[in-house]
């Protein structure tokens, strides 16, 4: 096999979409309607940005009242297509209530375990929690924390507060208590959604547990509703707790979906970014609604018999907008997993596409160099010849990842979609569609309407060099701001260029005009596709009692892209020891999640810093990684550096 990718990659070959995926598109039948001719036609013409979306939201959404005007923009904030009344659960849900069609189907982690949910009982579903909630008090722009794992209660849980305009947080189910109190608390939620335990590589998580230590510190909680979903024993708060099943009993399968404006709040998701705590990222009603759908619709090419698997979680941005939201708006069916991908054993993802028909996948570029690990034989015993397109996001995927991906899944009957994006853009920004030509490794061009380039710390476009990767224009998908920090935003996105948006990941474009991104600089960090602040850990080391000073670094992956290395400067006198070694990634696990252990903990005196006290990751990767470490002369201690190397 090896042998055949150097060749494959050796030829640098392009990748053109058959005649027949560019004449059935989606994408290509619109330019037909439009008069469009070429991909290059569509994408200039899309350069008017107002023409372009309001087209767009056409094509995919419905206003209870019109917009004024497409886009209003000040002060780096977008209020697009506004004074239209809208919630998104009207295009997601409410329309579609009379469909026998399959919503989801999903599996759960124990074999055999398969529920069907039509668009028809979801929508039945989701008005008895509305309602139960309502009566609890939930309204309009109160926030609700969600921690649930990858079960139908979860997009129940989203949609029954999106439709009392309530907004949800939700955080990853394999966060930490200490990550979900955090949050909870930033958001000042009244109300928090969870259940007992969920499924994981055959054992029972109990999640409620974890829920139950985040909630003792978390003042502004009255009410924790708990899904059941493995039946065992939990703790109970009569005061606090409320079992699901009881509270929507006797609710009626209808309710009356909150008339928004199309700009107010659907969600906040925190990310990490380069200082400090977690940031939320807040998103819309209208302009994410327009945003996730057309890309959905034109990327991944849905139509109406098409069985959808976004696999990746909920819990990460990628799940809100293709596995819940665009995927209902467009009223196609998903498939949603549970559990571990190689439980019982490495075949379940193929075996679970085989059983359900699916015919686009869309998943990481970790999983899928986790699944050439355990080797083609696994893929052989199962039918994939349903799949006709796939998807990969969250990292940069090397080109032999990219070429076995396309050849021992799609067969090299499939284009790959190599999406890039983020938490902030809420939707694909950097995309192929199916009509273009694909060059392993590259994300290709911009989706329609939004425009993209490469800086130079001048802010001048550069080719065929690394640099800043920027959006030039806004996009309706796109964040509304940080939750409470307004600062943090103009900081963070807007200070570096003057009223272009810092992605701050850096890329480089070729001749041809295809993005490649490289990465994240040097402040935060991907771990199998998930992003941690390098802070966020070394904060979590601190608060350890015994370490005195802590630096996080990425170092390169095979599967899981980066790992975590991180240096310790213990406190005086303390003894170094395998057990603290293991004491300090497990406390690291407890403060943030198990997937930010760090891989190898190292201790040292010193940490290279600068003479303002900063310490210097970027110059201890160089080191680490054996690369240039540039000037080390400013530093204050420069023979830190060096020391580095005898870390134990
Ligand atoms: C990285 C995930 C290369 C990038 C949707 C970005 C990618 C960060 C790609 C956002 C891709 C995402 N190629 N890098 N196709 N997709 N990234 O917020 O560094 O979890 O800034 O959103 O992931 O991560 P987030």
């Amino acid at each position: 096999m090896e042998k055949d990718l150097v060749v494959l990659l050796k030829e640098k070959r392009v990748f053109k979409p058959s005649k027949e995926l560019i004449e059935n598109s989606n994408v290509k039948k619109w330019m037909n309607k439009q008069g469009i001719k070429t991909y290059n036609e569509l994408l200039e013409k899309a350069k008017d940005i107002e023409w372009f979306w309001e087209e767009a939201a056409k094509e995919t959404i419905e206003w209870k009242k019109p917009f004024d005007k497409v886009l209003e923009w000040e002060n780096h904030y977008a209020n697009w297509f506004t004074k239209a009344q809208y919630n998104i659960v009207f295009d997601a849900l409410d329309k579609h209530k009379d469909k026998d069609k399959i919503a989801f189907i999903w599996e759960g982690e124990p074999e055999g375990e398969i529920e069907k949910i039509s668009y028809k009982k979801l929508y039945k579903e989701v008005n008895k929690l509305a309602n139960a909630m309502k009566t609890m008090g939930v309204k309009k722009g109160d926030r609700v924390g969600i921690y649930l794992p990858m079960i139908p209660a979860l997009p129940i849980s989203m949609l029954a507060c999106a439709k009392l305009g309530a907004i949800h947080s939700i955080v990853f189910s394999g966060f930490s208590a200490n990550a979900f109190r955090e949050r909870v608390n930033d958001e000042t939620a009244k109300w928090v959604v969870t259940c007992d335990g969920f499924y994981r590589r055959g054992k029972i998580i109990p999640l409620k547990k974890a829920a139950d230590e985040a909630l003792l510190e978390t003042p502004s909680v009255e009410k924790c509703i708990v899904f059941k979903r493995t039946g065992e024993q939990v703790e109970w708060n009569e005061k606090r707790d409320l079992w699901w099943h009881e509270i929507t009993e006797k609710e009626s399968d209808e309710c009356e979906t909150e008339i928004l404006d199309s700009n107010d709040t659907l969600f906040i998701l925190y990310t990490s970014g380069t200082t400090g705590k977690p940031k939320g990222i807040i998103h819309d009603h209208g302009g994410y609604a327009v945003g996730t759908a057309i890309t959905l619709k034109w990327v991944f090419d849905l139509k109406e018999n098409d069985v959808w698997w976004c696999a990746a979680d909920i819990g990460w941005i990628t799940g809100h907008s293709y596995i819940v939201y665009a995927p209902l708006i467009l009223g196609v069916t998903s498939v949603m997993y549970e559990g571990a991908p190689n439980f019982p054993e490495a075949d379940r993802w193929w075996e679970i596409i085989d059983r359900h028909k699916i015919s686009v996948l869309y998943t990481s570029p970790t999983a899928i160099r986790m699944f050439m690990h355990f080797g083609e034989e696994w893929i052989e015993k199962h039918d994939l010849s349903s799949l006709r397109l796939l998807g990969s996001v969250g990292e940069p995927i090397n080109p032999e990842a990219w070429m076995w991906y396309y050849k021992y899944i799609g067969k090299e009957n499939c284009q790959i979609m190599d999406t890039w994006w983020q938490t902030e853009t809420g939707n694909h920004c950097i995309t192929p569609l199916p009509i273009t030509d694909l060059k392993p490794g590259s994300a290709t061009k911009p989706f329609p309407g939004i425009q993209a380039d490469v800086f130079n710390r001048e802010g001048k476009p550069i080719v065929d060099a690394g640099g800043e990767l920027v959006l030039l224009k806004p996009w309706p998908g796109m964040l509304k701001g940080i939750y409470k920090n307004p600062d943090k935003y103009q900081k963070t996105y807007w200070e570096m260029y003057p009223e272009v948006y810092l992605a701050g990941d850096v890329a480089r474009v070729d001749s041809d005009g295809y993005f490649w991104v490289q990465g994240r600089d040097s402040d935060v960090l991907k771990v199998s596709g998930h992003r941690i602040g390098n802070s966020e850990i070394e904060s979590a080391l601190v608060s350890h009692p015994l370490v005195a000073e802590a630096a996080a670094i990425g170092k390169p992956h095979e599967i899981k892209g980066e790992s975590i290395t991180a240096f310790v400067i213990l406190k005086k006198g303390t003894e170094i020891s395998e057990e603290l070694r293991k004491e300090l990634r497990e406390h690291v696990g407890k403060e943030i999640g198990k997937l930010a252990r760090p891989d190898e903990i190292l201790f040292v005196e010193a940490l290279p810093k600068t003479r303002s006290g900063k310490i210097m990751r970027r110059v201890i990767k160089a080191k680490v990684l054996g690369k240039d470490t540039g000037n080390i002369s400013t530093l204050s201690n420069p023979e830190a550096v060096e020391e580095l190397l005898k870390a134990k």
